[in-house]
């Protein structure tokens, strides 16, 4: 088992890694505060693939436990589920401050966090990411929230959690498409730092593909390093420090909110789109060379990712990219490679060579 401290001094945490993580859940909630129900979040598929994983820990527990279970779907987190959830809550907990347990994928972990930052002006929460997405980026950090039906992540909060249980044993019953979902943020982590993480993707890809144990933990653990240090340098996001983990998430909310959040497109599959095209525009810019930006799309390739904007709008992406967090003061702001393993933020693009990007991809 690997831990690592995010460092955030009062709002300090420990993230376990490895086989069994999960199990530490009991001993850790008797050293909570908290009073009420243990209230656990999840979602349909989630509690039955992982019911033997689960049960027994949750077994385990003398409290009591208040299980929500939310549709697997992007359109969970919406306005309505959101409220829906509270409601929920609020029915079994009206004298009490709950302990939240995410129990899932980014979804799950997204929402319940919000859930958790707001219900009663914040209740303690508890991350359990059981997609490999999860476990490397989306339960770490705090930054917790919902969509509109026009943009991602329009509605949030930052909430970090008490601890984080990251036990990849939850990674074997998870379907290819989703490890490579989790593949898009775990090549973004490659491209953004140095120290060889890239060329340790590109030798050992099909291992990873195949859930290799020990090959998948030292992704988890470096992406969940490289993480949990950017997040202690720049908790809110406002030192251009954190936007740097926003590499491919500007063009790749635009698609991901374009294609309707529908099955189509996963939020790994976007974020691979929004990197191509960012590296694309990157290269026309001149400031990556041509070779960068073939090995970066040759990766992609490699972990099943698409490359292509199938049966999309140039126009539709657009739109919705006007609705990007990241304009300030009405300039955009990307952040684009200019190695492997480096990126620089630039702003006010001209709408010009994101049009051209995205129409060289369109298909
Ligand atoms: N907060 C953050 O910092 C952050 C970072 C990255 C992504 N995100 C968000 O995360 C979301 C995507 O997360 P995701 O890709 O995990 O999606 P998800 O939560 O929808 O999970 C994907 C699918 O896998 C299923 N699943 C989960 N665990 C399983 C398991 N162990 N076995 C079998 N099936 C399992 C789920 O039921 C779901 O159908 C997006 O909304 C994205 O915006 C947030
Ligand atoms: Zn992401």
């Amino acid at each position: 088992m690997k831990k690592i401290n995010v460092n955030l001094k009062k709002k300090s945490y420990d993230i376990f890694v490895g086989s069994g993580a999960v199990r530490r859940l009991p001993k850790f909630l008797k050293t909570m505060e908290f009073s009420g129900p243990v209230v656990m979040i999840t979602d349909k598929t989630v509690a039955l693939k992982t019911s033997k994983i689960i049960g027994p820990v949750l077994e385990s527990i003398p409290n009591d436990i208040l299980r929500v279970v939310l549709p697997p779907s992007e359109k969970s987190k919406s306005i309505e589920v959101f409220q829906d959830t509270i409601q929920k809550i609020s029915k079994k907990t009206k004298t009490h401050r709950p302990v939240i347990l995410a129990v899932g994928g980014g979804v799950v972990g997204d929402l319940a966090g919000f859930v958790a930052a707001t219900y009663r002006r914040g209740v303690p929460l508890i991350q359990i990411p059981t997609t490999l997405l999860a476990q490397v980026d989306s339960a770490i950090g705090g930054k917790v929230g919902i969509d509109i039906p026009e943009a991602k992540n329009f509605i949030g909060a930052f909430w970090q959690p008490k601890i984080v249980l990251i036990d990849t044993d939850f990674l074997t019953s998870l379907p290819i498409r989703q490890v490579r979902n989790g593949l898009g943020e775990v090549i973004k982590y490659g491209v953004i730092k140095k120290g060889g993480f890239f060329e340790f993707l590109e030798d050992n890809i099909e291992d990873i593909l195949a859930l290799k144990k020990n090959v998948l933990e030292k992704v988890i653990f470096k992406c969940v390093s490289i993480k949990a240090d950017i997040v202690a340098k720049d908790e809110f996001d406002v030192k251009d420090i954190r936007i740097i983990l926003n590499f491919g998430h500007t063009l790749g909310h635009a698609v991901e909110a374009a294609s309707g959040y529908s099955k189509s497109l996963n939020h790994g599959e976007s974020v691979a789109l929004g990197m191509v095209i960012a590296s694309e525009i990157a290269y026309k810019l001149d400031m990556l060379e041509k070779k960068s930006l073939d090995r970066i799309k040759k990766l992609i390739k490699k972990a099943g990712l698409p490359v292509k904007l199938k049966g999309m709008l140039v126009e539709d992406i657009m739109k919705a990219y006007s609705y990007d967090k990241k304009f300030t003061k009405g300039a955009n702001r990307f952040v684009f490679p200019n190695e492997i393993g480096s990126v620089e933020i630039i702003e006010a693009i001209p709408e010009l060579p994101i049009r051209s990007a995205l129409s060289e991809y369109v298909e």
